[in-house]
């Protein structure tokens, strides 16, 4: 394709009835012939009020348009769909795909130049840059940013690492439904996502690590006036870009997503990164296996002290020196000289920050822990991955052996695991089955089981749990997760009983069901896969096409560019 800027100067300077129509047509809104001469630069815009991570974003377009006017460009703002974690049924994830393919259908159809995504909730982020990959434009990144702390009764409050704790904590009797009130009230204060290292804050935080988004991205609080001005700045650049020609893939590389997983381990970020992550570099066309985390998370200390592993929340993060002082920490291990989208390289863009807080962002020598926080399992229960946080779980349940007691779906734990009658102790491993992409469906964030309230109650916090599921970044435990295959389409995870023991293993990175070959052939012959969950419409396409954990559950029709050239060019 020619460079970017003519596409859309091409477009409005067309000759006969189609320059006619579209010049006419542009005009009606307001706009002067002037403006039609510029770069067309589309804003796409993931603002909704069920989504209210997002629900400030036409402020952060605003900004955006102004920078994009300074430079001499022409903004038209659009929307896609947005999908909120809170409000969306069964699961957000079900949708990441369609409002990848509403990005990327909307980037490649109309005559942009540039785009600029406007992202903030957890799959408002990957969703928005795989349809960005395919369509292959210059692209920038700007998220809505973090919520402020909460605070209550002196103590910081973090959605949702401390709804979840609250929650335990008044399941077990321990605090008063009056404090459990207050916790609600005081806990979101302002707009933004939530403010613990969740999935958003690591998607957005990694937008700096590929390099797709402008330095502060990750932290900056969205009610700081520094958010807004960031949004200027990529305006600005966006414009640059285009003239440059830059674009998603020469800045999507193998390296620039090294350098993601470096920064991912060294924040402690949420595990739904190593489904994102693969998904984003399928589209990309570079191979991300799961070992590849596994490399890296070994040699990546963790070096952010960050909820729900450490202490702090984003906004400490951003006073502290934001993901620009923790990428400098790490610039050792990092690809420093990785195109990013200010025009220059990773190790330029962080030359100047600085760490004003050693206790939130730490340095190479003194980690807060020598290897980073998550780990690729294998072994004959996950025979292609499976995934655990163990900077956030217990340690000493990181090497466990102990009975299964099995959870044959979501359904299942809703109706036995409050029974007071349930017969487990801490020493079971929680087994839940049929929660992955295709038997969620839509792979649901509920793989971090609720601790049985009768074992609440006697004290216990945190147990073995196992799941094809995925879990919040938010949440902590000792939680074994994406196991793949998943057990709605035979993968092993189908085939475990209650009493089977099962070995955990983090060190060696192994989870080991100990049951026979001879036996396990056998259950096999004799297991059927559930009914499906949809009989039309898109769930329909999301059964036929989605794949494993492994690729990123994206669909398989989608990997990758389309290579006869990313855009739409007009026939007439
Ligand atoms: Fe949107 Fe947590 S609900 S980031």
């Amino acid at each position: 394709m020619s460079n970017p800027a003519s596409r859309s100067k091409d477009f409005f300077n067309a000759e006969g009835v189609s320059g006619l129509i579209r010049r006419a047509f542009t005009a009606a809104s307001g706009y002067e012939s002037a403006d039609m001469t510029r770069p067309l630069i589309g804003i796409c815009n993931t603002y909704s009020e069920l989504n209210h991570c997002n629900s400030h974003l036409r402020a952060v377009s605003e900004a955006v348009k102004r920078g994009v006017l300074q430079a001499g460009g022409f903004p038209l703002e659009f929307p896609t769909i947005s999908l909120g974690e809170v409000y969306l049924s069964p699961t957000s994830m079900l949708c990441r795909n369609l409002a990848a393919m509403d990005t990327e259908e909307m980037i490649r159809g109309n005559p942009l130049s540039g785009v600029v995504l406007l992202t903030n909730c957890d799959k408002t982020t990957p969703a928005a840059l795989m349809g960005a990959a395919s369509a292959d434009l210059p692209t920038i990144m700007v998220s809505g940013g973090p919520m402020l702390n909460g605070h209550y009764q002196g103590e910081i409050l973090g959605a949702c690492t401390d709804c979840r704790r609250y929650s335990a904590e008044y399941e077990a009797g321990t605090i008063t439904a009056e404090t459990y009130k207050g916790v609600e009230k005081n806990l979101v204060r302002s707009a933004g996502h939530c403010m613990v290292m969740g999935t958003a804050s690591t998607m957005n935080s990694l937008m700096e690590a590929l390099g797709m988004a402008l330095p502060g991205n990750g932290a900056i609080p969205a009610s700081d006036s520094r958010r807004l001005q960031l949004a200027q700045a990529a305006g600005r650049q966006i414009v640059d870009l285009v003239e440059r020609d830059i674009r998603p893939s020469q800045i999507l590389t193998a390296d620039a997503f090294d350098n993601a997983i470096t920064l991912l381990n060294a924040v402690g970020g949420s595990t739904n990164a190593i489904v994102h992550l693969p998904a984003i570099a399928g589209r990309a066309g570079v191979d991300l296996p799961l070992s590849r985390f596994d490399e890296i998370s070994r040699r990546s200390p963790l070096i952010a002290n960050m909820r729900p592993s450490g202490e702090y929340q984003m906004e400490d993060l951003f006073y502290a020196g934001g993901i620009p002082a923790v990428l400098k920490q790490l610039l050792p291990l990092l690809h420093g000289d990785a195109l990013t989208v200010t025009g220059r390289t990773l190790a330029e863009n962080v030359a100047d920050a600085e760490v004003s807080d050693p206790d939130i962002i730490r340095s190479l020598d003194d980690p807060l822990a020598p290897e980073g926080g998550l780990s690729i399992l294998r072994g004959n229960l996950a025979p292609d991955g499976a995934v655990i946080k163990h900077a956030a779980a217990t340690p000493a349940l990181c090497q466990h052996r102990g009975p299964a007691l099995v959870f044959k779906d979501a359904d299942d734990v809703k109706a036995r695991m409050n029974d007071p009658a349930l017969e487990v102790t801490p020493d079971h491993v929680l087994v839940l089955q049929n929660a992955g992409p295709i038997g969620g469906p839509g792979m649901p964030e509920i793989g971090n089981l609720p601790i049985p309230p009768k074992l609440l109650k006697q004290g216990v916090r945190d147990m073995v749990r196992i799941s094809d599921a995925r879990m919040s970044g938010t949440s902590y435990g000792t939680i074994v997760l994406h196991v793949a295959p998943e057990a709605a389409i035979g993968g092993p995870l189908a085939l475990v009983r209650d009493g089977d023991e099962i070995e955990l293993n983090v060190a060696e990175r192994r989870l080991q069901l100990h049951v026979s070959d001879a036996e396990l052939a056998e259950r096999r012959a004799e297991w059927s896969a559930p009914p499906p969950a949809y009989e039309r419409g898109y769930g329909q396409l999301y059964l036929r096409s989605v794949n494993q954990a492994p690729l990123g559950c994206d669909f398989d029709f989608l990997r990758g560019r389309d290579p006869a050239g990313a855009v739409w060019q007009p026939k007439f």
